[in-house]
């Protein structure tokens, strides 16, 4: 079988999940890895059990051992990163969002068309098994006609004034916060299972914690323990926001994201409403969809092989009873980028559930509405794409 290289740019927490994910492939040789300087990516390599180390992302890019690249850099080099690896012909993997707004992420989706090569944004919770249960279950009409698709993205890592990173800086984490991070997943989610666009917003936004401490050593988003003096950040971008939908049949929506809201960890749910029945599935009990009748009692379908439809089944890896988890739907996300990398990228060869720069580029577009919708006031704004 042969063997494909790839390498990862970007060494820091969701970069972990990534390797983890390419290991569980088996055919895939993980060749090198690059950091913000030659010191720190050593380091990373070490601990992560990689060969090769550079200090500058162009050296591993040139690297013709390399076939793939992902990209698991802080926001505001998606771009510079990306389209380097797309000049060089490298297929690209890249983390969520895929730039920082949708003029950059139109420009990457073109860069990637034009490069003929495969293009994927991890939109992790598209490997759920019971994500694509939900969709197929859309898709042959078995809830009926959708009415209303609401929910929320809820977490408290935030909470703490003591934790600022690039994520809390315009310019390098982006003017949104909330809606960017999780709020992007969120309506990815919610087309992808609805199968419908969202058309129009009416946003309304908050900032909880106005002013945050930077510790000024760390470099890495998750990190509220940095010893140290801290010195105060004033934050413009949303830690909290709701957001009304329409969708394009006709249906309604609304949900909420926040980032400082205590107890909740990686709190996603979303329910679709169709005319005849409901479904619901939370992410932290992500082995379970919830079925809600009208005329009938409600129930609630567990993860199982033997009850999943076909279409979902290769998301299952586990026997009824075996819980499954965000590691393993990322797994997915990746498995699938693969199956289509093993192709060359072909359109027609990439799998339906893989969400692509076209994704990525659209879910940039929703947010940038999203912030339009609030500046002009909360009016409803109409999300542009082409
Ligand atoms: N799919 C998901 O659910 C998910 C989860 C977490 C993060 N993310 C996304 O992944 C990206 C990274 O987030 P994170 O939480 O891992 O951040 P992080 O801060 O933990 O990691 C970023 C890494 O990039 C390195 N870096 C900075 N400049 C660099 C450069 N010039 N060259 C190479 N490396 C450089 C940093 O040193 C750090 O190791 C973000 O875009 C984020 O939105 C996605």
């Amino acid at each position: 079988m042969k063997r494909i290289g790839m390498g990862l740019i970007g060494p820091g927490f969701v970069a972990a999940h990534h390797l983890d994910a390419v290991r569980r492939l088996g055919d895939v040789d993980i060749v090198a890895i690059a950091g913000s300087s030659q010191e720190s990516a050593e380091k990373k390599a070490r601990a992560y059990k990689v060969d090769r180390a550079y200090g500058d992302y162009k050296a591993l890019i040139a690297d013709p051992d390399i076939q793939v690249i992902h990209n698991t850099t802080p926001n505001y080099l998606h771009l510079p990163v990306t389209l380097a690896a797309l000049e060089a012909g490298k297929h690209v993997i890249s983390d969520k969002p895929l730039a920082l707004n949708a003029q950059e992420g139109r420009k990457l989706r073109d860069a990637a068309l034009a490069a003929k090569v495969a293009h994927v944004v991890t939109f992790n919770y598209r490997g759920n098994p019971l994500v694509q249960q939900a969709r197929g279950m859309i898709a042959r009409g078995e809830i009926g006609a959708l009415s209303f698709i609401h929910g929320f993205y809820f977490q408290d890592w935030m909470t703490t004034p003591n934790v600022y990173s690039w994520r809390s800086d315009p310019a390098k984490g982006g003017v949104t916060s909330a809606l960017g991070d999780i709020g992007s997943h969120w309506c990815d989610v919610a087309e992808h299972i609805s199968g419908m666009k969202i058309v129009s917003v009416l946003a309304d936004l908050a900032t909880v914690v106005p002013v945050r401490y930077s510790a000024g050593a760390s470099a890495e988003a998750f990190s509220s323990t940095v010893a140290g003096e801290r010195r105060p950040v004033e934050v413009q971008a949303e830690d909290l926001a709701s957001v009304l939908l329409r969708f394009e049949n006709g249906a309604r929506g609304c949900f909420s994201v926040g980032q400082v809201l205590p107890g909740h960890k990686n709190d996603l749910q979303i329910e679709l409403n169709g005319r005849t029945s409901s479904l619901k599935w939370r992410q932290e009990e992500q082995n379970e969809l919830w079925i809600g009748h009208y005329n009938k009692p409600n129930c609630m379908m567990a993860k199982d092989p033997s009850l999943i439809a076909s279409d979902a089944l290769p998301y299952v890896h586990l026997p009824g009873g075996h819980q499954e988890s965000w590691a393993d739907a990322f797994r997915n996300v990746i498995q699938d980028a693969y199956t289509w990398i093993r192709e060359g990228g072909h359109p027609e060869a990439k799998p339906a559930p893989l969400p692509t720069f076209e994704d990525g580029y659209r879910s940039t577009c929703l947010i940038d509405a999203m912030l339009k919708s609030h500046a002009a006031g909360g009016v409803w704004t109409s999300v542009e794409q082409n």
